[in-house]
C-alpha cells in the first residue's frame, strides 16, 4: 500500500552495518530520512551514499537522522562500504539497512513491479518527530538523487511547521517566504507590524522569520 504525506512511518525493526535497528526507537525525538537503494555494488547508489555521508553534518544541524536502505544482506553491505570509502573518499558515517526478504520494502512500497519486480526504486520518506511522513520521492534506478534539495526541503518544513508561512519556487533558507492565504491581512497586521511586499492581494512577502 501507497504511502502517503501525513501517515504515520511504519515502524521496523532490522539488520544494519551498525547492528539491529528498531526504526521508531532509532529516531527517538527527532526527524529522519530514509532512503533506499536498488542493490548492492552499483555504481549510482555508490555515489549517492558517499554524497550523504558528506552531508552528514548537514542533516545533523538540522537534528535529521540519515538511514540507508539496499535489498541485500549485511556482509555485503560491509563490503560495499569499502568500496564507498575507496571511491567516495568518505567513510559510511550513518546505517544502511539490509533487506533481503524486501519486508521494509513492501511496508514502505518501494518496489514498483512495472519498473523493476526485485529491485527498489530509489525512495526518499523525510519523517518528522510524530513519526509523520512529511515527505516522499520516486526516482527511477537511472537517475541519482540531489540530497542538497532534500535539505532544502527540510528547512521548508520546519519552517513552515512552526510558522504561517509558505516557501515559494526555489526557495533557500534567509529568502523572503510567503504569507499563507489562511492568513488574513487583519491578522498579518499583528504578525508582521513592519508590513509585507504585496504583489497580489494572494501573493504577500515576509522575510525568513527565522533569519
Ligand atoms: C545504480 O545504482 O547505478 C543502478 C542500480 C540499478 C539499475 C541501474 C543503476
Amino acid at each position: 500500500m501507497a504511502i502517503r504525506l501525513g501517515d504515520t512511518a511504519p515502524d521496523f525493526t532490522a539488520q544494519s552495518t551498525e547492528g539491529e535497528v528498531h526504526f521508531h526507537e532509532w529516531m527517538g525525538d527527532g526527524w529522519a530520512v530514509l532512503f533506499s537503494h536498488p542493490k548492492d555494488f552499483t555504481p549510482v547508489c555508490t555515489t549517492e551514499l558517499g554524497a550523504v555521508a558528506k552531508l552528514k553534518a548537514e542533516f545533523d544541524k538540522r537534528g535529521v537522522k540519515v538511514i540507508g536502505l539496499s535489498v541485500d544482506g549485511v556482509r555485503d553491505h560491509e563490503s560495499w562500504s569499502r568500496d564507498i570509502e575507496e571511491t567516495q573518499g568518505v567513510k559510511l558515517n550513518f546505517p544502511l539497512l539490509a533487506d533481503p526478504d524486501r519486508v521494509i520494502a513492501d511496508k514502505y512500497d518501494m518496489i514498483h513491479p512495472n519498473a523493476n519486480d526485485t529491485l527498489t526504486v530509489r525512495s526518499v520518506f523525510v519523517i518528522d518527530s510524530a513519526k509523520k511522513v512529511r515527505l516522499t520521492l520516486t526516482y527511477p534506478a537511472s537517475t541519482g538523487r540531489n540530497f542538497t534539495e532534500i535539505l532544502r526541503v527540510i528547512d521548508s518544513l520546519k519552517l513552515t511547521s512552526e510558522h504561517k508561512v509558505a516557501t515559494p519556487v526555489n526557495w533557500k533558507h534567509g529568502e523572503d517566504v510567503i504569507i499563507v492565504p489562511a492568513v488574513t491581512n487583519e491578522e498579518a497586521k499583528k504578525k508582521y507590524p513592519q508590513g509585507w511586499r504585496e504583489e497580489k492581494p494572494y501573493l504577500r512577502f515576509v522575510p525568513d522569520p527565522t533569519k
